[in-house]
């Protein structure tokens, strides 16, 4: 008899949300207000040095930007940045930003587990910044929540519930041309600073200083609807051509018959209401959809199933910090595909789901054939710790 997995332990951090409850977070910020918290994570500023972010920053897998302000002018440009041009730019005033430091760096993906109480359909990824004094991105507003942890250093961070949205033209990035401050908050290693979508911030750096943000996806209503009506496309049945069997002398040959638009639009409407259960499925495979930037990597040789499984037995499983393994009802969706597991390995995945591991002992055999290929994809890793 194999052995269900304890539930997460939750991370022993009382004091991420100022000693306030998942459940009254939501209730009374959580895209409604912001929310500071003093020393929410104590010790996140040696999770991860300048000198391993300029790493990243030269990383070809990695996502990286360096944001300059001179002369009063932005710019912005992509990397990778190699060693000599970070250590050429000037002592104040850029700010350079990895994105996605979660699958670059195992203390970044456990940094998420923080996070856990959202849901991780809506979870995005971890994104930091490095910045000397004067440094940031400029005034602006994010269409998506976002937890702004301190690491390092000190950051003046202005917020403005402003609706005036106008954006300075001409310029690489988004940055807000009145930006009206209201509120201000000076931040020091451990800090946490929630935002909602749209709440106008300006983050500047007044010692060098490291920002961890961990964002959300909300994916775009239009992105959705065009990912099902292509997968409509691949799908849709519509046997049969138009008969008028009935069809009466007319008068009038330019004009279309009522009758037949209206027969028509039926048989199309009848076709595309045909599998309507497929528009939920179409929406959470697009929500398990890795990031664009995503890679897996499939092991260089691939293990055996017997061998996989007696590995897997002694060290575990866990997700590719990449993988978005996601489920509702009977069906679970993995980097964009869907399955339906049996009744015999659905514990297992669920767990894995909500987890991201499995301790060998909580495999069931059932789970094997199908652990085994998302392993040979590079979707799951040996180890349930990470
Ligand atoms: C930063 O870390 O400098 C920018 C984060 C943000 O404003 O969203
Ligand atoms: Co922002």
């Amino acid at each position: 008899m194999k052995k269900t997995q304890a539930p997460l332990e939750l991370p022993p951090l009382k004091t991420l949300l100022g000693g306030i409850s998942p459940r009254t977070f939501f209730r009374d910020y959580w895209q409604k207000r912001p929310l500071l918290v003093k020393n929410a994570l104590p010790g996140v500023e040696n999770l991860l040095s300048p000198a391993q972010l300029r790493a990243y920053a030269d990383d070809e897998d990695g996502e990286s930007r360096l944001v300059q302000k001179k002369r009063g002018r932005w710019s912005l440009d992509y990397g990778p940045f190699d060693s000599d041009t970070l250590n050429n730019l000037p002592n104040k005033d850029w700010a350079l930003l990895v994105q996605g430091v979660n699958l670059l760096d195992p203390a970044g993906d456990r940094l998420l587990n923080h996070f856990n109480f959202v849901p991780y359909a809506r979870l995005d990824d971890l994104m930091v910044s490095l910045a000397p004094p004067g440094g940031g991105v400029g005034p602006h507003f994010d269409p998506y929540d976002v937890f702004l942890i301190q690491g390092i250093g000190n950051r003046r961070w202005e917020i403005s519930t402003q609706t005036d949205r106008s954006l300075v033209p001409g310029a690489p990035l988004r940055i807000l041309a009145d930006f009206q401050v209201e509120e201000t908050f000076l931040v020091e290693p451990g800090d946490l600073l929630y935002l909602p979508p749209q709440c106008a911030h300006n983050g500047v750096a007044l010692t060098e200083c490291m920002t961890l943000s961990v964002g959300f996806r909300s994916p775009s209503f239009e992105e959705m609807t065009v990912q099902y009506l292509n997968h409509r496309i691949d799908t849709v049945e519509a046997p049969g051509h138009y008969a008028d069997p009935d069809l009466t002398p007319t008068q009038h040959p330019g004009e279309i018959p009522s009758a037949m638009l209206e027969r028509i639009a039926k048989q199309v409407t009848r076709a595309l209401d045909g599998s309507k259960g497929g528009l939920k499925a179409s929406i959470a495979r697009y929500l398990s959809e890795p990031k664009p930037s995503t890679f897996f990597t499939a092991p260089a040789r691939p293990p055996t199933l017997a061998a996989f499984m007696q590995k897997a037995a002694r060290h575990g499983v866990r997700l590719h910090p990449g993988s978005r393994l996601l489920w509702h009802k009977k069906q679970m969706f993995i980097n964009g595909e869907s399955l339906t597991p049996t009744a015999a390995e659905r514990t297992a995945l669920i767990t894995l789901a909500d987890q991201r591991s499995l301790i060998g002992e909580a495999i069931p055999d059932t789970a094997i054939p199908r652990l085994h290929e998302w392993f040979c994809t590079g979707w799951l890793v040996y180890g349930s710790q990470k």
